[in-house]
This record gives structure tokens, sequence and C-alpha cells, in this order.
């Protein structure tokens, strides 16, 4: 075969594995498509850009973006309220890295340590306490996905020899629910916990650009005694690679930092090599949005959510939204066909689409209408019914018939 076909059917290929993202499909995955890095960026590609080592440690050797880096880590050290000279961060490969190097602090800080996460905290979490052989004790969750904060407490009491290494969740994968950090700190506080006996690492892979522009009082702040937070860059922000932001305090990363001579660097990262075009990438969508532009889309996915959860409780169907959420939960449809076609992603009888910045109106009521032409099909023999969902999602959300005759 000539090269020249070689590469049309190469490209054929890519169109039809790329179509659902060009069309707006990938409904059920914090996937922001929204951005035109490629148009002004793409000549980078031909440069090979290794950010190795400690960002604010220039290397001998000139392929990097470290100027870049530190940009884009300044700007978040800005929104999340803590000094220049007090912070410490580095531009990961996404919002597992960060909860990697975050808990990775945590323990360094306190050896003995027992991580705490909830039930609903992302694998990440305890893929973490498996590679560092910690202890773990798994929270219970509410129903909508928010830590048990009484149960939290009796485990901190069980355990008041040892100290505490909290996973907080700024969103949560599936159901994108907030736990409220400061009642955690009101808990720790009152169970004796001071604060050189605990380190908490927030985790706001997808949320950390979302609630700074929702919420009225500041849910993530350095002022508040937390250790690290960590975000991915390629959801909300929306980057072509996948690549996340981890901000600690500078204080904290001595114990990490190792001299190594054949990269003329200190280190204190997770990664060897590290994507040095991604922090040219945050920063360009940084710059090309700012405060405002972030502001504008974290609202208008909020009201698309209410929109589709709107729609979905007026036609019958079992959904719940979290405040200041942009993840619709509601029932699984019951064909693999469509869940595959709208890229949905599906937990026992739930499915959830996450109404990110390329998720338009036009899309909800696409998916809105093939969901209801679909669901009659499914369910019109009545030998088959919706699922209940009263204890995944509470029984004021679950709309199955179950529900309905009992109330
Ligand atoms: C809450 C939460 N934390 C961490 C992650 C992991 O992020 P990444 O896929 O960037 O590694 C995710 C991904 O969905 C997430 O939802």
């Amino acid at each position: 075969m000539k090269q020249g076909h070689v590469i049309s059917h190469e490209k054929r290929k890519c169109d039809k594995l790329f179509q659902p993202l060009l069309l707006g499909f990938f409904t059920g995955y914090p996937v922001n498509i929204c951005y035109e890095h490629h148009a002004a960026l793409a000549p980078l590609l031909q440069f090979h850009l290794n950010n190795c080592g400690d960002p604010f440690t220039q290397n001998t050797v000139d392929f990097h973006s470290k100027d870049f880096e530190v940009a884009v880590l300044d700007w978040f050290a800005q929104l999340w309220e803590i000094e220049k000279d007090e912070y410490w961060g580095y531009i990961t490969n996404g919002g597992t890295e960060g909860n990697l190097h975050g808990l990775l602090i945590g323990r360094e800080l306190h050896p003995t340590g027992i991580i705490y996460a909830s039930k609903d905290s992302h694998y990440s979490i305890s893929k973490a306490t498996r590679m560092y052989r910690m202890e773990i004790e798994t929270i219970n969750t509410l129903v909508n996905g928010e830590i048990d904060y009484a149960d939290l407490r009796s485990k901190l009491l069980l355990n008041k020899n040892k100290p505490a290494i909290i996973n907080i969740n700024i969103g949560t994968t599936f159901k994108g629910a907030i736990d409220d950090l400061d009642l955690v700190l009101q808990i720790l506080q009152k169970c004796g916990y001071s604060n050189d006996r605990y380190y908490i690492h927030c985790d706001a892979a997808l949320y950390g650009l979302i609630v700074p522009f929702t919420q009225h009082v500041k849910t993530i702040t350095f002022k508040k005694p937390i250790g690290s937070v960590s975000i991915s860059g390629h959801k909300f922000l929306g980057c072509p690679m996948p690549c996340g932001i981890q901000i600690t305090r500078k204080g904290y990363i001595t114990s990490l930092s190792t001299k190594i001579e054949y990269i003329a660097s200190v280190d204190a990262t997770i990664s060897g090599s590290r994507n040095g075009l991604a922090p040219i990438f945050l920063w360009y969508s940084l710059c090309m949005k700012g405060r405002a532009g972030l502001q504008q889309d974290a609202k208008m996915c909020n009201e698309n959510a209410r929109y589709l959860k709107g729609r979905l409780h007026k036609a019958g169907i079992s959904t719940m939204l979290n405040e200041s959420s942009i993840i619709v939960v509601f029932e699984r449809p019951n064909d693999p066909k469509f869940i595959r076609h709208w890229q949905l992603s599906c937990t026992r009888d739930m499915a959830h689409v996450v109404v990110m910045p390329g998720i338009t109106r036009e899309t909800i009521d696409n998916f809105f209408k093939d969901l209801m032409q679909e669901r009659k099909k499914w369910y019109q023999v009545g030998i088959i019914v919706p699922p209940c969902l009263a204890d995944d999602i509470g029984s004021q959300n679950c709309l199955c018939s179950k529900q309905k005759m009992r109330h």
C-alpha cells in the first residue's frame, strides 16, 4: 500500500474513533472539548519539552517550559490564597498523581498516620494506600455522596493514638458531592486532634475550578489548615493532554526533596520526565478565559445541569443533582447500546451526565428525546420496570413505581 493510502486509511479510522467527541456525545465523563489551543499551539508539537525535576529550579538543559509552569502555579496559588513564597507545587500528569502526591506528603509528615477517605472517593485514593502500604479507614457516605460526618467522628475517636490523614472530596466522581471542610475541621478539633496531628488533602479534580466561582464562601483556601489541593487540568479548564495541578505548603516539601545530579535539579515530584507542553496549554487557557470566563462556564454548566435535571424529573425519571454540581445522576438506561452511544458512565442502577461546557442545551434536548423514545421500548410491556433508586439518591428523588405507591 502506498504511504498516502495508509495515511488516509488511518485518518478514516481516527475520524470514526473521534466521532462521539466531535458530535458532543461524550456525556458521561468530565472532558471539556471546548478549546481552541490546537490552532494556536500546534506548531509546538515539533518540540520535545520535558520539565523533569523541580519547577522552581531551572535545569541546565534548555528543553523545558518551567517559566510557564510557574506562571500556572502562581495563578492557582492566588486562587487558593497562599502567598508566592509560601507554596510549592508542580504540574502533574492528572488528578491521580496529585492525590498520590498529596497523600505522600501526609505520610511523610505523619509516618504512623491513618488515611480517612469516604467510600465515594476516587479509586486513586485506595491506590495510594496500597502503594504506600498505609492503613485506611473507609468512611460511609450520606445519600448525596458527602462524607458521613458521624461515621468520620466515631472512627477518629477510635484511632486517637494515631495521626489522621484525611482526603476531602471537593466533588466526588459519581455524584459530585462536596464534603464540608469546615465541619470536618470542627470534628477534628472536638475529637482532640491538634493541628500537628492531622493532614488534609483536598481532591478537587473537577470542581476545583467550579466551586470558587459558584459558592459565596471560599471553600478551598490555604487560610484554612489544609495541606494540599490537587485538580485535573484537562477536566473543567480543558486541555488536549491529561494533566493536573498540585499545590502544597512550601515547608512540607523539604522531606521529599532530593538533589539529583544527573538532571542538575532537586526533585520532589512523583514522575520523572514531565510533559512540558501541558503547562503552556494550561497557561494559554487561563489567559484566554481568565476568572471571568471560568465563572461564565461554571454558571452555564450549573444552569444546564439544572435544566437537564428538571426535564428528567418532569418526565417521571428518578434523578438527583447536588447544589453547585454539574453532575446529573439518574436511572441507569436499560440498554448497553444506548449507554455506549452517549458514552454514559454507570454504577449499580445509576448513570450520570457530567454537564461540561461542551454539553449544550441542544445536546441535552437530543439526549432527552432519545432517552424518552428508547425508554418507551424498554418499559412498554411492563415486565421490566425502571429501577428503584431510593437507597442511591434518596426516596425524595426516586420516582419508581414502588416509591410512588408509598407516597
Ligand atoms: C474526584 C476525582 N479525583 C481524582 C480523579 C482522577 O483524575 P485523573 O483522571 O485526572 O487522574 C477523578 C477523575 O475522574 C475524580 O473524579
